[in-house]
């Protein structure tokens, strides 16, 4: 039986614009990838800067978001959806690590292909407790924010587990059981379970970010003042580069070059 290559599967996950079909892809894709039924055949990778993503919600600055206060059922289905949202881009992510980032070693793939699966899950629990109030994921507005770190780390695989796994996946796992407590509060205990279970599975993510830095990472310092600044040396690509990476608006970090 000849294999697959699999980037151009996950680049069309990528793309894919429906999200029942998306998530029914990124199970495909898992259970393939893990049958043995396709190769990591490298390949120049295209440069997706659009993934592919329902026409709704629509995609708003940050600040014209309205507040969520959980007291009202409005403002119940908002938290639920800007979770589903999370979850939904969470996907993108994860499938774009795998498109854009050819030659990386096998484990690297099935790490992110298993991140993306669960993502896919995460997200149909969500959806179906928004369906259960009458609600659909797009009701909404929603921020871009996920993706937009996705673009600003495309160039380098370093930088993408950095920042998304290790940072921005990691705040969720802070800011989760806060959001807990307000569901609990208002006695969502379904919702509670949904996040339980997805408070629990993300702890991989993270752990699959720490290993995919540590492919590349040669040498790191983290400055404990600004815990989203790194600075490093890229072994891999070129022992003498050295980068610093860091959001819009941080200051430049105190880190050590080693
Ligand atoms: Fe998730
Ligand atoms: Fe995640």
């Amino acid at each position: 039986m000849s294999r697959r290559n699999l980037h151009p599967l996950a680049l069309a996950v990528l793309l894919e614009r429906d999200v029942a079909r998306k998530c029914h892809l990124v199970a495909e894709l898992r259970r393939a990838w893990h049958a043995g039924e396709l190769v990591s055949e490298s390949a120049k990778a295209p440069d997706i800067t659009t993934p592919g993503r329902p026409a709704l919600p629509e995609l708003v600055n940050p600040r014209q978001l309205p507040r969520r206060r959980l007291g009202s059922e409005a403002g119940r289905l908002s938290m639920i959806h800007a979770i589903a949202h999370i979850e939904f881009n969470a996907i993108n992510l994860a499938v774009d690590a795998v498109t854009r980032y050819p030659g990386m070693p096998s484990g690297f793939y099935t790490d992110w292909i298993d991140v993306a699966a669960d993502e896919a899950r995460h997200f149909e629990l969500l959806r179906a407790r928004l369906a259960e109030a009458g609600a659909v994921y797009g009701d909404f507005p929603a921020h871009d924010g996920l993706w937009d770190m996705a673009l600003r780390t495309r160039h380098d695989p370093l930088a993408r587990m950095a920042l998304v796994p290790r940072v921005m996946e990691a705040r969720g796992l802070d800011v989760t059981p806060g959001i807990m407590r307000k569901f609990s509060g208002i006695g969502d205990h379904a919702t509670v379970a949904v996040l339980e279970l997805i408070l629990r599975e993300e702890v991989a993510h993270v752990e699959a970010g720490r290993v995919g830095f540590a492919i590349y990472a040669g040498s790191v310092v983290w400055n404990r003042k600004r815990p989203i600044s790194v600075c490093y040396v890229n072994t891999c690509a070129a022992k003498s580069a050295v980068r610093c990476i860091m959001p819009r608006g941080a200051r430049p970090g105190l880190a050590k070059m080693s």
